[in-house]
């Protein structure tokens, strides 16, 4: 009852108000005076603090009544779209922009829904075909099941284990892109102590043999993608007398295995 009153009266007010003041841009603005946000500070501190403190380019480029046209109960529908003012890029052609723009009085203070992905490659395009050209678990995830803020860099090890206690953090990506976590590929400086957790046997070989392959690392060899397998000839050429090489089809014939040579 009291809030009928209340509104009773304030409508009433509004409606007086609505013969001087200029609610649009429409009328000849120039004699009349404008409604500045000192206007409606008399209602609505809220917003006004919002616009004041977060309200960017809505605060330096427009003023309240530019989205707000119009007030009850002369009239019922000033709320406006977004569209009215942004339009022409893929960003604008989504449905519900308050989703993460969730106060538009704080414009730039965005708070992701649950789930989004397709909003995201508007402007982050590469990692969206990243997930699509190389179809892993991750591309069955939406963005925001990792990157819960925006900006927001999640750590593999929040979600996975390490192969090996001593690969930290910091070593995954020099194997794995986030985006494309299957295609595993790695600079030959990477250190031996990488490969070790999952290949024991290689490296005890190597550990244990005399020969000058001991000193090279794994990566030396076996170069940036993961299961490159190279020939000897790639470093070595034919050394021998042709007749030799004619004789025997492979080097391991002599030589044994890279990791264990003869
Ligand atoms: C005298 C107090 C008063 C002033 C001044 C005032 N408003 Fe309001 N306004 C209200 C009240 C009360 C409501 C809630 C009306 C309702 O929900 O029925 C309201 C509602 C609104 C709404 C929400 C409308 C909706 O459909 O939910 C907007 C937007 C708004 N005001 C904008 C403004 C702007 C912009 C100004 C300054 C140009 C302004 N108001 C000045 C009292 C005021
Ligand atoms: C960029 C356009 C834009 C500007 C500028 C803007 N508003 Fe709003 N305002 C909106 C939109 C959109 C909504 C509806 C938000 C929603 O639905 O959650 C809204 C909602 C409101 C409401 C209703 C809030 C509620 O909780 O129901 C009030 C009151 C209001 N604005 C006042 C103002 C005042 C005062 C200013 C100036 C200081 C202002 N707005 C500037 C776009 C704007
Ligand atoms: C009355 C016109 C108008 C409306 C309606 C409007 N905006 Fe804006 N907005 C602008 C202008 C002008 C700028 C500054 C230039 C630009 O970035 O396009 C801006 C800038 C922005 C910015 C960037 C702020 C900054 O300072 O970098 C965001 C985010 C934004 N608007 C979101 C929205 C959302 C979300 C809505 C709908 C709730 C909306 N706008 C409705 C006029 C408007
Ligand atoms: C999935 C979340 C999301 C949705 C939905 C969304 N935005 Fe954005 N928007 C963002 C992010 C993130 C930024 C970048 C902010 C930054 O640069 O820090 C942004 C930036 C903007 C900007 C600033 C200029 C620019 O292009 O960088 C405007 C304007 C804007 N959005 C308007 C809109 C409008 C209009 C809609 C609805 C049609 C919308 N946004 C829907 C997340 C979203
Ligand atoms: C309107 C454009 C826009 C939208 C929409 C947008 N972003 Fe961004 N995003 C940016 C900009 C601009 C940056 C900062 C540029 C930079 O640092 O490379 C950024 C930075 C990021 C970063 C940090 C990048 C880095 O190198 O540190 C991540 C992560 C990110 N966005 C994820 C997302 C996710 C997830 C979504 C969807 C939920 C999204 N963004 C939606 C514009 C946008
Ligand atoms: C499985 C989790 C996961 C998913 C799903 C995911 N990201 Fe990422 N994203 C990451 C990780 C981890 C990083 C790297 C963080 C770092 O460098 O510390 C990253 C980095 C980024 C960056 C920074 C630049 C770059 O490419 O390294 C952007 C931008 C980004 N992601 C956007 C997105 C977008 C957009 C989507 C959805 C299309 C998405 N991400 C999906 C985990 C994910
Ligand atoms: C928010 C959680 C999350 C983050 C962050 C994340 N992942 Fe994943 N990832 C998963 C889930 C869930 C799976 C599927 C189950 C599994 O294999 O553990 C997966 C699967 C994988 C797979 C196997 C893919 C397949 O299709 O078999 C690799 C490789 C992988 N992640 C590497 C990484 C790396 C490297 C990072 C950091 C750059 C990372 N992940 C960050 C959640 C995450
Ligand atoms: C030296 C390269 C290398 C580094 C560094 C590396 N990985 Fe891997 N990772 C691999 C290889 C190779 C596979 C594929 C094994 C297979 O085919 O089964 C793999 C597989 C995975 C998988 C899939 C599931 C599994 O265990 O087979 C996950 C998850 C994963 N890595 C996470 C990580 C995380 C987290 C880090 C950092 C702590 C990391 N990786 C560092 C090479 C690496
Ligand atoms: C997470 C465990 C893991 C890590 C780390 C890892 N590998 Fe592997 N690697 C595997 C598995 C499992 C296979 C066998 C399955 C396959 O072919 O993908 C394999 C296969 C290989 C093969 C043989 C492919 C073939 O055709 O027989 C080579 C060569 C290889 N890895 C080299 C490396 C090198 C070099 C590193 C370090 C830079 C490394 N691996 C790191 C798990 C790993
Ligand atoms: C990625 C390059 C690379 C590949 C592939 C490679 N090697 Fe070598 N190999 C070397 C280097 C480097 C040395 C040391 C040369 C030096 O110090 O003079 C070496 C040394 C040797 C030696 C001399 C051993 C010693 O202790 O003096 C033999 C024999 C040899 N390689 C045979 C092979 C055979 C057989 C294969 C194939 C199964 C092979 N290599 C594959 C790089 C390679
Ligand atoms: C001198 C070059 C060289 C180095 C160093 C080297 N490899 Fe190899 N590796 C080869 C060659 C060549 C083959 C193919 C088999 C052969 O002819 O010896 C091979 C085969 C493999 C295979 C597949 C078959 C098998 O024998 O298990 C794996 C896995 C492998 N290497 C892992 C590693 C790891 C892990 C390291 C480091 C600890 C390493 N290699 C170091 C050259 C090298
Ligand atoms: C018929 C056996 C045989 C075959 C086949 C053979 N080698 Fe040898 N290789 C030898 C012998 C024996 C030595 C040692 C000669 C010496 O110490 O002077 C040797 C030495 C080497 C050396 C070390 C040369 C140096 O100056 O220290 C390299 C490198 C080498 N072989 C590479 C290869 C490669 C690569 C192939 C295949 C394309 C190959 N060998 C095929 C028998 C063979």
């Amino acid at each position: 009852m009291k809030k009928f009153i209340g509104q009773t009266i304030l409508a009433v007010f509004l409606l007086g108000c609505t013969v001087t003041p200029n609610w649009g841009a429409d009328s000849a603005a120039a004699a009349e005076k404008p409604l500045d946000r000192e206007f409606c500070r008399k209602c609505h501190t809220k917003e006004i603090d919002d616009i004041e403190t977060k309200g960017m380019a809505h605060k330096t480029e427009i003023d309240c009544v530019d989205c707000h046209a119009g007030h009850k109960p002369k009239s019922f529908e000033n709320i406006p779209r977004c569209s009215l003012c942004h339009s022409d890029a893929p960003h604008y052609n989504q449905l519900q922009c308050l989703n993460c723009h969730r106060n538009p009085h704080r414009p730039l203070e965005i708070k992701f829904p649950k789930k989004a992905y397709a909003e995201c490659l508007t402007c982050h395009e590469t990692q969206g075909e990243e997930l699509q050209q190389f179809p892993s678990y991750h591309s069955t995830l939406a963005c925001t099941d990792c990157h819960h803020q925006h900006k927001d860099l999640p750590e593999c090890t929040s979600c996975h284990q390490s192969h090996d206690p001593t690969m930290a953090e910091e070593t995954c990506q020099t194997c794995h892109a986030p985006h494309k976590p299957l295609q595993i590929a790695y600079s030959d400086d990477t250190p031996t102590s990488f490969c070790s957790p999952c290949h024991a046997e290689a490296t005890g070989l190597l550990e244990k043999t005399q020969s000058k392959h001991g000193q090279l690392s794994c990566a030396e060899c076996h170069m940036n993608q993961h299961g490159t397998i190279p020939a000897c000839e790639e470093c070595h050429g034919k050394p021998h007398a042709p007749g030799i090489h004619n004789k025997f089809s492979s080097c391991g014939e002599c030589h044994g295995t890279a990791h264990q040579l003869n």
